[in-house]
């Protein structure tokens, strides 16, 4: 058997069926191309039959990409199939991939109707011939035709065997074993793959396929066992969305394979470099968030916090780092300053910044950074600078101060937001609005004005950070300058009010940089102000 793994992307189908996740058809296409780049060998682009828009992104992305084997979803009815089959059209490489459901609950639910039989053996008779005619119809459009027996985990075996020799048969080349509603663990879903390719007589050149959910938190593990049973195609999403708790994450996969390779001798054709960039894309675009901890593409996966993990990192970073954050697209940022810093992860932070200290301040210095790291959550490389230069926290250097702040916003109207922003260098006061395509946006216009220059914000969240509909949002923001970022965080139970704070720390962090900077003055801040009097709309 060959231990190439093909990677079927399901991020586009069953990764919008994410709550909230919906996309856009040029997003779609985007996200099509990133993933033909990064070396996917299947991407199920939509459900042709089930909306215009995904007809047109399936037709787009058939256009438009090259590459991997473009696939669409259809039930195993016969305007599914003619509806995939028209999307597909311009396709280089076009799969149809048919489904059914097979497992008890599913059939007594959703072929209740008389006409599909009375009993359940006659229900399953008519599956049975229902999936056959539409693999035949499928193959009268491609060769390439894919069959799922739909809650396969569930399914009673033995008709589990009947309906993948049937598909067999009527000429489906590859054969995916759902576990729909992530019910398996990872030694029965194995199981399931090895009866299948020992008992249902099913030819070598005939692909077994998982596709897991995840909703015991198992979607990866049932993966993998079931590659080590035989399977070799994977489908799987990016950052692990889809349905209720999503689908088994691509990345979590493709670096299973490769860092245990000794273990699986298993290859796909993925450039693992781009898995944190595609991450990042697919989170942007869908507007869902990866949580910090998250496997590989999380902006923790690369973060060590304690001192003794810190100093074992410094010396080695083999004792606690099993693959390369550059070998999966992170930026290194190993070592997060915070309470539990030791003095080694300190000072060679100082060291990467190039800042100097002298022997006899190195304790004083490591003092306060323990003081200061107490009050804060994260120390950021620009409090850093500021502790070595002037001894203080960098958020004491106010520049600005939000005196008043209001956002209008209503189902008919243009969030608008008026703010009134205090030099506390110069005392002037200037009130500016402005517009936005939401409240926050509006207010971060109506503060950029108020500062007399535009910002680029490189990270914004938004998070709650207790229970209940009075939670406390946490927001926190990146402004970057020059190359140099500018963190703030701030937490209300007003998220706006969360929002203009984190970005006023923020800008105050640039602003005293600048300052401190020696390059620009005081004076510049003054006049960057008095210059947003100019123009003022
Ligand atoms: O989870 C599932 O069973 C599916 C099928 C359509 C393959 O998404
Ligand atoms: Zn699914």
């Amino acid at each position: 058997m060959s231990n190439r793994v093909f990677i079927f992307d399901t991020t586009l189908r069953d990764g919008e069926q994410a709550p909230g996740a919906s996309m856009s058809v040029q997003d779609k296409l985007e996200i099509a191309n990133q993933l033909a780049v990064m070396g996917v060998d299947v991407i199920e682009a939509g459900f042709p039959v089930s909306s215009p828009g995904q007809f047109d992104a399936v037709r787009t992305i058939s256009e438009g990409v090259d590459g991997p084997t473009i696939c669409a979803l259809a039930r195993a009815v016969p305007r599914d199939i003619d509806s995939a089959a028209e999307a597909l059209a311009p396709a280089r490489k076009a799969r149809i991939h048919t489904f059914i459901a097979t497992s008890d609950v599913h059939i007594e639910a959703k072929f209740e109707n008389p006409r599909y039989g009375t009993t359940l053996d006659e229900k399953r008779e008519t599956i049975i011939k229902m999936a056959v005619e539409s693999i035949h119809r499928a193959r009268a459009f491609t060769d390439d035709v894919e069959f799922s027996a739909e809650d396969a985990g569930r399914t009673d075996r033995e008709f589990l065997c009947r309906i993948i020799r049937a598909a067999v048969e009527a000429g489906a080349s590859v054969i995916n074993i759902p576990d729909t509603t992530g019910y398996c663990v990872p030694s029965e879903y194995a199981a399931m793959f090895k009866m299948v390719r020992e008992e249902c007589g099913i030819a070598e050149d005939v692909i077994l396929s998982t596709h897991c959910h995840d909703d015991l938190g198992l979607a990866t593990a049932n993966t993998l066992a079931a590659l080590n049973a035989g399977a070799r195609q994977v489908e799987c999403t990016i950052n692990g969305i889809g349905e209720r708790a999503g689908n088994a994450a691509l990345e979590e996969i493709v670096m299973s394979l490769n860092v245990r390779e000794d273990r699986f001798g298993l290859t796909t054709g993925i450039d693992t470099r781009l898995l944190t960039p595609t991450s990042k894309m697919v989170s942007l675009y869908c507007g869902s968030v990866v949580q910090p901890n998250k496997a590989i593409v999380g902006r923790n996966a690369f973060c060590h916090e304690a001192g003794i993990h810190q100093d074992g990192v410094l010396k080695l970073r083999e004792t606690y780092e099993i693959m390369r954050a550059e070998d999966v697209g992170q930026e290194i940022e190993s070592i997060r300053l915070g309470r539990h810093s030791g003095r080694h992860g300190f000072f060679t932070r100082l060291d990467r910044l190039g800042l100097t200290v002298e022997a006899e301040k190195r304790e004083a210095l490591f003092d306060r950074f323990v003081e200061l790291a107490d009050k804060k959550k994260e120390i950021f490389d620009d409090d850093l600078v500021h502790l070595v230069n002037q001894g203080s926290d960098v958020s004491e250097q106010l520049v600005y101060n939000l005196e008043s702040w209001d956002v209008s916003v209503g189902d008919n109207q243009k969030p608008n937001a008026a703010v009134r922003v205090k030099n506390l260098a110069t005392g002037v006061v200037v009130a500016k609005e402005a517009r936005g395509d939401g409240p926050v946006h509006a207010l971060y216009r109506a503060i950029d004005r108020a500062v007399g220059e535009a910002h680029k914000l490189t990270h914004f969240e938004i998070r709650a950070a207790s229970e209940g509909a009075d939670a406390f949002g946490e927001v926190s923001v990146t402004v970057a300058f020059e190359g140099k970022t500018f963190d703030g965080l701030a937490s209300r139970t007003d998220v706006l009010k969360a929002s203009a704070d984190a970005y006023l720390i923020a800008l105050n962090r640039l602003s005293s940089f600048k300052i401190h900077e020696g390059d620009k003055s005081l004076q510049w801040v003054g006049d960057r102000i008095m210059g947003a009097f100019e123009g003022a709309d």
